[in-house]
């Protein structure tokens, strides 16, 4: 390259975001007029309770509202999101501990350009959620990817991590509940991790934005509170898009020492400044409001994932683990790859989520996207009947 090029290389070198590709994609045919059901984006589609949309609209009509506020967010809010924290996950933190972001995208990314220097290396089990390594790299940290398999549950253990720990580790990224593959850490093996991690000196991010989707008996653990010795070296990622049916409002937040929140703070003021006011009263009255619409939201989710995984159980080829958290299916696909499916040789899941959407109109995220080929996700955060009809179609293609 030269100076010529026009995108530089740090740019140039980061993939577009597989998931809303995907999701754009089947966005563009539904719109064109072609009945596409679409697993692919990681969003509920319920609406956002009246109660927090209300709070916005009256938001919108105070001018205070219509004036820059501090970069590291509203006051109030800082408070309130230290507030729920000791509520939902018993993790202790004062309001100069919380920066409110664009999204808990933008947590991960100001997170990781905050702790890393050139060189750093992070441990992050696989699958992972596809922003992760982008935004590793983008912080000139390096990722080392721990794989884990559906036999394990898609966990890594303490044993994996001391064996990929060199003096160059800095970070462990953990995601429980996980995109993609809604697995949940039981709280025995969340505390086995935090307490390795106080030993070694190693940072923990830990993202939380699935904290209130947990099925069945699995229960969402918060690393920090079962291991307050962390706290020292532990940044946890939340927002309220996806536990208030929130994806479009774009309020996230990061919570951290105040050193590491104090510096992320100035590098936010650089860039995009305070998040939008009318979406932080929106967050505020979501964060202190009570969980019921939540609780809702979740026995659907509950629900729908029982029954997406009992249909793709009964596809020949197909194994599905039973989702624990979060609203993904990750099946394999790998029993059915290498055979001719609807007129070509289909041998990656790639190839497969491509014939998938042009002939049976089905948008599926293939697991190349999170380090994790043979595999998909499938998003069950749809209505009940787009879920029966799309997987019927994926049963009827490969039939
Ligand atoms: C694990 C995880 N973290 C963070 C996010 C970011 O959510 P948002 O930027 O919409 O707040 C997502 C969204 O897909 C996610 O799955």
């Amino acid at each position: 390259m030269t100076r010529d090029s026009r995108v530089s290389r740090r740019i140039a070198s980061i993939a577009e975001s597989a998931t809303l590709a995907v999701d754009a994609k089947a966005k563009a045919l539904q719109a064109a007029g072609e009945p596409v059901v679409g697993f692919g984006a990681g969003e509920p589609d319920f609406p956002t309770p009246q109660h927090i949309v209300d709070a916005a609209i009256e938001a919108c009509r105070n001018p205070a509202n219509h004036r820059y506020s501090p970069t590291a967010g509203l006051p109030d809010l800082r408070r309130a999101i230290a507030d729920k924290t000791a509520r939902d996950s018993g993790y202790g933190v004062i309001p100069s501990q919380v920066l409110v972001t664009n999204g808990g995208k933008h947590a991960v990314y100001n997170t990781f350009q905050t702790l890393l220097d050139p060189g750093d290396e992070v441990l992050l089990p696989a699958p992972y959620w596809t922003t992760y390594p982008e935004a590793i790299a983008l912080a000139g940290g390096q990722e080392i990817v721990l794989p884990t398999t559906a036999e394990s549950g898609f966990r890594v253990t303490v044993d994996q991590l001391e064996a990929a720990r060199t003096s160059n580790t800095k970070v462990l990224l953990f995601v429980s509940p996980s995109n993609p593959t809604g697995a949940v850490y039981p709280p025995d093996e969340v505390e086995a991790i935090g307490r390795w991690a106080v030993e070694h000196g190693i940072w923990v991010v830990t993202d939380e934005i699935y904290e209130h989707l947990t099925f069945d008996d699995h229960v969402f653990t918060s690393m920090p509170a079962v291991v307050p010795a962390l706290a020292e070296r532990c940044v946890v990622l939340n927002g309220v898009a996806k536990t208030y049916a929130m994806t479009g409002w774009r309020v996230g937040w990061m919570i951290g020492p105040e050193d590491v929140i104090g510096a992320a703070t100035n590098l936010q003021s650089h860039s995009t400044s305070n998040v939008g006011n009318v979406a932080q009263r929106a967050a505020l009255a979501a964060v202190s409001g009570d969980l019921e619409a939540v609780a809702m939201m979740r026995d659907a989710f509950a629900r729908r994932g029982k029954k997406m995984h009992a249909l793709l159980s009964g596809i020949p080829g197909v194994v599905c683990p039973e989702p624990e958290g979060a609203f993904y299916c990750f099946p394999s696909f790998e029993g059915v790859l290498g055979r001719e499916l609807g007129g070509r040789k289909v041998s990656t899941t790639l190839e497969l989520a491509d014939v998938l959407l042009e002939q049976a109109k089905v948008a599926i995220v293939p697991g190349e996207a999170f380090g994790a080929p043979g595999y998909a996700r499938m998003s069950f955060a749809l209505g009940d009947d787009d879920l029966g009809e799309g997987v019927g179609r994926i049963v009827d293609f490969l039939a």
